[in-house]
């Protein structure tokens, strides 16, 4: 079922718009050598959907918060988000030029420097987290949530056992659902979880935000697989095609083009359905999102 919210986009555009806003300023008061800080920057503020500091502050609206109470925090998680997208494209990783339309960062700057450039925005993230104005106890448990989400039992583990299955025939449903589920979607669905945590959610809301973002996160994966195979490199700013080249387990490898969409379709439904007991108004954004996102060219 499709879901329509109206004014949706243009919703979508003002978060993006707030989320830039603060990124553009937020290592103004970093001391660091100029050409770390402009490698940063450089991938930072080079565009992207910003789709986790846009689910993070929904969610956290969803549950009685405001955008403007979290947006430290959901700008964070894009820093975690931007450092893992300069360090997949590394030589040493899926050997990528392209990214959001530019050159990648190791190639605009250099190997060392775009380590650095990740490193440095994965810990300065934290430091901006904990200016997120909420009170300390609720700051503290969605800092140890995305945490554990970032980490090796999450996105960082997911990365490695995608480089584990690199060039390795394919694997079963069962791996592939495992390494997406750690490698994309614990980040999707900790800004959820995340943003819903620092709004106070309460035990209820919290599970069914989580369950959004665990579907959502599975069908987008999913279709950014199918991407790489059906979109252009000049639509989607990053060389298609890239996964075949590089002997990467996907969906469509596993399953072809058609099973890859019933999934994606699959697992859209299950993340609408997890709003179902939010008032449908309140979770409209949400759930058009939903659809939105299907739809992406990019
Ligand atoms: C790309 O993420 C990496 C994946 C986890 C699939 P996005 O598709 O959100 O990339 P940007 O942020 O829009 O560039
Ligand atoms: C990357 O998955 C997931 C990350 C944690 C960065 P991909 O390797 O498929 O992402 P793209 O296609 O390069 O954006
Ligand atoms: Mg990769
Ligand atoms: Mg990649
Ligand atoms: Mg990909």
């Amino acid at each position: 079922m499709t879901t329509a919210a109206p004014d949706m986009e243009a919703r979508l555009q003002q978060y993006v718009a707030d989320v830039e806003g603060y990124l553009a300023t937020c290592l103004d008061d970093f001391s660091m050598p100029p050409r770390l800080k402009q490698s940063m920057l450089y991938s930072l503020l080079a565009g992207g959907k910003r789709l986790r500091p846009v689910l993070c502050m929904n969610c956290a609206l969803l549950c009685g918060g405001t955008a403007a109470m979290v947006l430290p925090f959901a700008a964070a998680i894009e820093m975690v988000h931007t450092y893992s997208l300069i360090h997949d494209d590394l030589p040493v990783m899926d050997n990528d030029d392209l990214r959001r339309g530019k050159p990648a960062n190791h190639k605009a700057f250099d190997e060392a420097t775009a380590v650095l450039a990740g490193d440095a925005l994965l810990t300065d993230a934290f430091v901006i987290m904990c200016r997120t104005p909420v009170a300390s106890d609720r700051l503290l448990s969605a800092l140890s949530r995305f945490a554990l989400a970032a980490g090796s039992s999450g996105m960082a583990g997911g990365q490695e056992w995608d480089m584990i299955y690199t060039g390795q025939p394919a694997t079963s449903l069962q791996e592939l659902q495992c390494m997406h589920a750690m490698k994309t979607g614990a980040l999707i669905r900790a800004s959820c979880v995340c943003g819903a945590m620092l709004a106070g959610a309460d035990e209820r809301a919290l599970r069914a935000i989580d369950s959004y973002g665990t579907a959502l996160g599975a069908a987008f994966q999913i279709t950014d697989d199918i991407l790489d195979v059906v979109a252009d490199t000049a639509s989607l700013g990053k060389p298609s095609g890239s996964d075949v080249a590089n002997g990467k387990n996907t969906y469509p490898v596993l399953l072809g083009l058609e099973k890859s969409r019933e999934l994606v379709c699959e697992q859209s439904e299950a993340a609408k359905a997890a709003l179902m007991d939010f008032p449908a108004q309140k979770a409209d954004f949400l759930l058009a999102l939903v659809d939105y996102l299907n739809n992406r060219a990019k």
